[in-house]
């Protein structure tokens, strides 16, 4: 066995003479001034700006130029404050916010577990980039090799203390490695959300409804899905079908769109907006056991027509898209006590769900008890939406498992929030939360005035279509007195 012995190095000492170390050190000083003021450009060039302007003019040059900019920035805020906010106040704010992230960033990631000891370095996540946007900032984060954002989620509250902000959440990003670490500041959804702009002609990919607590609009996509709102009582099931319909208001007005409304509460929920139902049903279950086997019908006829063409109906004024509307899912599938009745409703409720949704033929069915036995269909609606809940144990029904895990807490959501919810985006598996656009009484019927078919888009009068022959003024005023009928406006589909 060969003996190993140490190897004695010494550092060979090399004289310098003091003016080549003084020059040196002048050079390093100077090179790390240049390096600090290029990194500090924001701050260093403003202040080398007044030091000019101060050395040129001497002390009423400097102040001159902070009034002007001063006044600049009061007029660019108060005539644009979007704009301002944007390209001024919020990218000062980032890099003022990533300064104080990055001042308790070591001690945060110690304290939470989150320092990882390899090989005798501490190797911590690294903030990449801060976002600040009104009421929270967003942090690019960079994990630290064999970590995951789980091991973020699971401290997040620890972090909600360290940084004293309201809540953190956990999204990853789409590159491995990287995490959106999302510090909530104020509640960005604790204000109500107006009504939103309608288009004339809906983007069935894209249907604003609401607000995302990153302060972008909430899109659903309608095109080959179906959408399920669960929410308890007085949690603004209300608000997401009326935010729903507004979007399609400018389909409904031009004849691209017909909605079929189901409202077992006698036409409490969809009353108001009447006119904009092309078919409605309101009081009789067979009625509404009628309505959704014509939809089945259209479905299937449809489909036949389409077999072998396309992939995705084209809404069209001859073969519109369809949407059927009906609140309170479960008086239709549950507690109706006409057990035929009710297992007609439920198969061609089925046969919908899954044929309707490639052939134009949608539902939007909003349901206040989630529980299995009352929704067997939980699967057949690929959007969901859990509004505020009763229990923890129901958002995993809703949304799907894992859900709550992931941060969809509706259980949590206060009373005095109504319209807040947890909804999955396309491709994204973090839950997000958003507000609906409130719709009052008074702004869904001004809706239905502007848009019924044959109202006004854009300013343009669409002549109305001869009304048909017949009765039907509200609701459950139907045919036959059966609680349904065809709307006044000559659109039955
Ligand atoms: N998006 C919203 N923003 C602000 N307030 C809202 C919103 N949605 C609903 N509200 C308020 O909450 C109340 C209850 O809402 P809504 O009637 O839509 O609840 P719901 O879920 O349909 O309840 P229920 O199951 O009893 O019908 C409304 O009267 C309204 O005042
Ligand atoms: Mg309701």
């Amino acid at each position: 066995m060969m003996l190993q012995r140490p190897v004695m190095v010494r550092t060979p000492v090399v004289r310098v003479p003091l003016w080549l170390m003084a020059i040196w050190w002048c050079l390093k000083t100077l090179t790390l001034a240049v390096v600090v003021a290029v990194r500090w450009w924001w701050i260093s060039a403003p202040v080398l700006a007044l030091a000019g302007l101060w050395w040129r003019l001497g002390w009423p040059g400097p102040v001159a130029a902070l009034v002007a900019v001063a006044g600049g920035l009061v007029a660019w805020y108060s005539i644009d404050r979007a704009s301002f906010d944007k390209w001024c106040w919020l990218r000062l704010l980032s890099r003022w916010r990533r300064f104080t992230y990055r001042r308790r960033w070591w001690s945060a990631m110690s304290t939470a577990g989150l320092v990882v000891r390899f090989n005798g370095r501490e190797l911590l996540p690294e903030v990449k980039k801060v976002a600040a946007r009104r009421g929270l900032d967003v942090l690019l984060v960079r994990m630290v090799t064999g970590q995951i954002p789980e091991d973020f989620a699971k401290v997040s509250e620890r972090f909600a203390h360290t940084f004293g902000v309201v809540g953190v959440r956990v999204r990853p990003h789409r590159k491995p490695g990287l995490v959106y670490l999302t510090m909530v500041r104020r509640d960005p959804l604790a204000g109500v959300v107006p009504v939103l702009p309608v288009a004339s002609t809906p983007d069935f990919r894209a249907l604003p409804l609401g607000v995302r607590e990153d302060g972008q609009t909430y899109e659903l996509r309608l095109f080959g899905t179906q959408v399920l709102v669960a929410g308890a009582t007085g949690a603004g099931k209300g608000s997401v079908i009326w935010s729903f319909v507004r979007s399609l208001a400018g389909g409904v007005a031009s004849g691209q769109v017909r909605l079929w409304g189901f409202d077992p509460k006698g036409g409490m929920e969809l009353g108001p907006g009447l006119p904009l139902f092309a078919k409605f049903a309101c009081e009789d279950y067979a009625a509404m056991a009628d309505l959704l086997d014509q939809a089945v019908t259209v479905a299937r006829e449809r489909a036949a027509r389409l077999r072998g063409h396309t992939r995705q109906h084209t809404p069209t004024t001859d073969e519109p898209l369809i949407v059927l509307v009906v609140d309170e899912l479960a008086a239709l599938t549950a507690y109706l006590a006409d057990r035929k009745l009710k297992e007609r409703i439920r198969a061609a409720l089925g046969l919908l769900l899954t044929q309707g949704r490639a052939v134009g033929v949608h539902v939007l069915a909003a349901l206040q008890d989630p529980r299995k036995e009352v929704l067997p269909f939980r699967d057949l609606f690929p959007t969901r939406i859990g509004l505020r809940l009763a229990e923890s144990s129901q958002v995993d029904l809703v949304l799907g498992d894992g859900m709550r895990d992931r941060g969809a807490v509706c259980d949590q959501i206060p009373q005095a929030l109504p319209g807040v919810g947890f909804v999955v985006l396309d491709g994204d598996p973090t839950p997000v939360r958003v507000r609906f656009s409130f719709l009052a009484d008074d702004d869904i019927r001004d809706m239905a005035g502007t848009y019924r078919p044959g109202g006004v888009i854009d300013g343009h009068t669409v002549p109305p279509r001869k009304p048909r022959p017949g009765p039907a003024s509200g609701p459950g005023s139907g045919a036959g007195g059966r609680g349904s009928r065809e709307n006044g406006w000559g659109l039955a589909a």
